[in-house]
């Protein structure tokens, strides 16, 4: 039988994409590629202010890694592709993916607003595809077969919560599919890169202000009823799956703050 690399991925100068990299998550996540693997870091967001603060900081730390804000609307293909394009242009290609931009509306099924349900499918599962298919032919064109996919998913594409995120959670229950799917594509074509979902529980974010920006009474309540998972505990995983060996396909990490019920 052939030998088979063992040994995890040296990451150091490498370009990861992590999308919604202006708040949250996608912030926490792009400082630790940085500062903790060396790479090169594209942040995408509609707005890019805080991910350039986030670079110049970056920039004193020492580390081969550096961090580079693309404005890019994700709703829309042509700016996803014409950001794939500034990044082969500039850095080469994408060898690590993090889809991560996401978002919530409160919209049931029975009142729920469509312009509210088109937004967070063109943004959790459209963009989601386009992302990981341009990374995908990034990879491909540069015979890169160490490259890594990785949707940050969430529980709820494991349960229904409450009427108000059915929307939502059908969207996540999508990234499950897609995960599942992009894994056999994968094994059809004997390549090696990887997919993983990460599906964390509530977050410590602005993630439900952000859903109901009129009451943020509601982000408190959920915050002052237990301890949530912080976003550096997202990153911490995110680092985790990297550095498995290439032998180790992880599908998905479930993570829930210890004290979430649902
Ligand atoms: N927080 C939680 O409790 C929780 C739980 C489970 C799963 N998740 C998942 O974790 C991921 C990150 O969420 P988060 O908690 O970090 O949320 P967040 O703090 O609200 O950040 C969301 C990010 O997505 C970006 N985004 C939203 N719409 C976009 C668009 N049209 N184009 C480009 N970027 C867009 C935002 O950037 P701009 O507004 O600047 O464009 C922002 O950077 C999401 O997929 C979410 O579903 C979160």
């Amino acid at each position: 039988m052939a030998s088979r690399a063992s040994s995890a991925t040296n990451w150091a100068r490498r370009v990861a994409l992590v999308t919604g990299a202006s708040a949250g998550i996608g912030a926490t996540v792009c400082e630790h590629l940085v500062l903790r693997l060396g790479m090169k870091v594209i942040g995408c967001a509609r707005n890019i202010d805080k991910i350039e603060e986030s670079a110049v900081k970056l920039r004193q730390a020492n580390t081969t890694g550096s961090l580079h804000a693309i404005k890019c609307d994700l709703r829309h293909e042509d700016e996803i592709l014409a950001m794939f394009a500034e990044i082969k242009e500039k850095y080469g290609g994408v060898d690590v993916c993090v889809n991560n931009a996401g978002l919530a509306h409160p919209a049931t099924l029975l009142e729920g607003k469509t312009e509210q349900w088109r937004n967070m499918f063109d943004v959790n599962v459209l963009a989601l595809c386009i992302c990981t298919r341009e990374a995908y032919q990034s990879m491909k064109e540069r015979n890169i077969d160490d490259g890594y996919i990785i949707h940050i998913s969430s529980m709820s594409g494991y349960r229904l919560e409450q009427p108000a995120t059915n929307v939502y959670a059908a969207t996540k229950h999508s990234v499950k599919a897609l995960t599942e799917g992009l894994r056999l594509e994968l094994r059809e074509i004997k390549s090696n890169i990887r997919i993983t979902s990460i599906s964390p529980g509530d977050v410590s974010t602005e993630f439900c202000l952000r859903m109901y920006p009129d009451d943020p009474s509601i982000h408190e309540k959920s915050e002052a009823a237990k301890k949530c998972l912080e976003p550096k505990d997202l990153a911490d995983a995110v680092v985790h799956v990297l550095q498995t060996p290439p032998h180790v396909q992880v599908h998905d990490l479930l993570m829930r703050p210890t004290e979430q019920t649902t």
